[in-house]
């Protein structure tokens, strides 16, 4: 199955896994090792191709890890081994970094820190045992203003072993394409936007389509998966029914993955880029009712998806959906916690530094006051060295104006408190920064290697909202 070259490739895996032998023995541990006899369950290749996002305009230089189309939508199963190969259609290096999964540090996906660049031509794989269920994403962590703009975002989900008792499940990719008049992309930032909260897209999209309207059944429940993999917005999702105008009957039941303590009635809520949202929602009993999904923006409610009801009334209830159990991610031990500082501020620090993932060629951000682009080998270091098994606080500091989904790679943490609002004890791997907003985040550092800590703002990881925590 693999040739001696593809086999040293994926051997290499281990190799450049700096600083993290541990991870290379888990990563092969059972699951890797065979993994390598057996062929992938998916192979994912990045290409360019052409797609039509606006209709009738085909924008030339879309990036999918499929041949057609986005990138396909990944289903696993907790708790079951998983293997994809990657092999790079580009005429670039790239990775994919499995967002929000807890597994072995060789298969993040982040070139010089836990693996080699994959440059055109070769094969990688990505083998693994997701840990828990929901709704995740992949994409790659190279180049990734470009890539990521141009498309190479994909969903992945990962079911639980017990059905919780949905009609249907509809995973929607929200993300906006930089597209100018003629379909075509123009450049993917503006550095004084870069600077401030990010430059946005120009189009819209739900699954690449620009409001796309899905069919579902009347009188059922709907399990919607809201996914946003854009490099920068921050959604403020509602769901309305277009006949009263009113919030429909929904309810959050997961963000990041995670189940939510106690479900609660969607009125808005925001979610920053990286991170999701799963929605149970109940279906008008009536055929052909149509319900909204949108977001707030300045501009007032952009509609970002339909749905509208065939078929006779299911009938369904809420009362008869399973609860999501919660996913096995260990409890901090708040009492023995080491307290950590991170520090997000701007920078006024020149960047020199040259990347084969593409630079930005500019050092707008730090935190702790280095400013570092995350995929260039590192200035200085870790942000901080964590001891495998003990429990650590976070205290998260927004000293900028601006929003920064904070997202930490390999491990889950418990959002605790903040200085500007009551928050959820939620478990998340991104946490969504307000302006000059202090917030306190915690875990138990339960898996080894050398984890990236950055805004998911891709503008700002790539001119240094980015740093890496050591768990040795
Ligand atoms: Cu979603 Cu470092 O990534
Ligand atoms: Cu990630
Ligand atoms: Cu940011």
């Amino acid at each position: 199955m693999f040739t001696r070259r593809e086999f040293v490739a994926a051997g290499l895996a281990g190799a450049g896994a700096v600083g993290s032998g541990i991870a290379l023995a888990e990563g092969l541990t059972g699951q890797g090792a065979r993994a390598s006899d057996r062929p992938a369950d998916v192979v994912l290749k990045p290409q360019q191709i052409n797609h039509p996002v606006l209709s009738g305009i085909t924008t030339k230089g879309m990036m999918s890890y499929a041949p057609a189309g986005p990138a396909p939508v990944l289903r696993m199963k907790q708790g079951e081994a998983f293997a994809a190969d990657l092999i790079n259609g580009l005429d670039e290096a790239t990775t994919i970094h499995w967002h929000g999964l807890r597994i072995p540090n060789a298969v993040d996906g982040v070139p010089f820190l836990t693996q080699p660049y994959v440059y055109k031509g070769e094969r990688f794989r990505y083998a693994f045992t997701p840990p828990d269920a929901g709704t995740f994403w992949y994409h790659p962590h190279c180049n990734t203003l470009e890539q990521m703009g141009r498309g190479l975002t994909g969903l992945l989900i990962i079911e639980e072993p017990e059905d919780p008792g949905f009609d249907q499940d509809l995973a929607l990719n929200l993300r906006d394409f930089r597209l100018g008049d003629d379909g075509q992309f123009i450049r993917q930032f503006k550095p004084r936007l870069a600077a401030r909260g990010g430059t946005l897209g120009t189009v819209m999209t739900a699954n690449w389509r620009v409001e796309p309207r899905y069919e579902v059944s009347s009188g059922g429940l709907l399990r919607l998966r809201l996914a946003a993999t854009d490099v920068t917005r921050v959604y403020r999702i509602s769901v309305i029914e277009e006949d009263t105008q009113a919030a429909a009957d929904v309810r959050v039941i997961a963000l990041d993955a995670n189940p939510v303590p106690v479900p609660f009635p969607l009125e808005v809520y925001p979610i920053g880029a990286g991170q999701r949202m799963d929605l149970a929602i109940r279906l008008p009993r009536e055929e052909g009712k149509i319900l909204r999904i949108e977001t707030q923006s300045g501009a007032g409610p952009r509609v970002l998806a339909t749905l509208i009801t065939r078929g006779p009334d299911l009938g369904r209830s809420f009362a008869e959906l399973k609860p999501l159990p919660p996913n096995p991610v260990l409890e901090p031990d708040l009492a023995n916690a080491t307290t950590l500082p991170f520090t997000f501020s701007w920078s006024a620090e020149k960047s020199g530094m040259e990347s084969i993932c593409g630079t930005l060629g500019y050092s707008f951000w730090a935190i702790n006051r280095v400013p570092w682009p995350g995929d260039v080998p590192d200035p200085g270091g870790p942000l901080a060295e964590l001891k495998q098994g003990q429990s650590y606080i976070f205290r998260l500091i927004n000293e900028t104006p601006n929003s920064h989904p904070i997202h930490l790679h390999g491990m889950s943490f418990k959002l605790l408190r903040s200085n500007k609002r009551k928050l959820m004890p939620l478990v998340s791997d991104t946490a969504l920064l307000l302006p000059n907003e202090h917030m306190e985040v915690a875990l138990v550092a339960d898996n080894p290697g050398d984890w990236v800590f950055h805004c998911h703002v891709i503008e700002h990881q790539k001119s240094g909202l980015t740093g890496y925590v050591r768990v040795v």
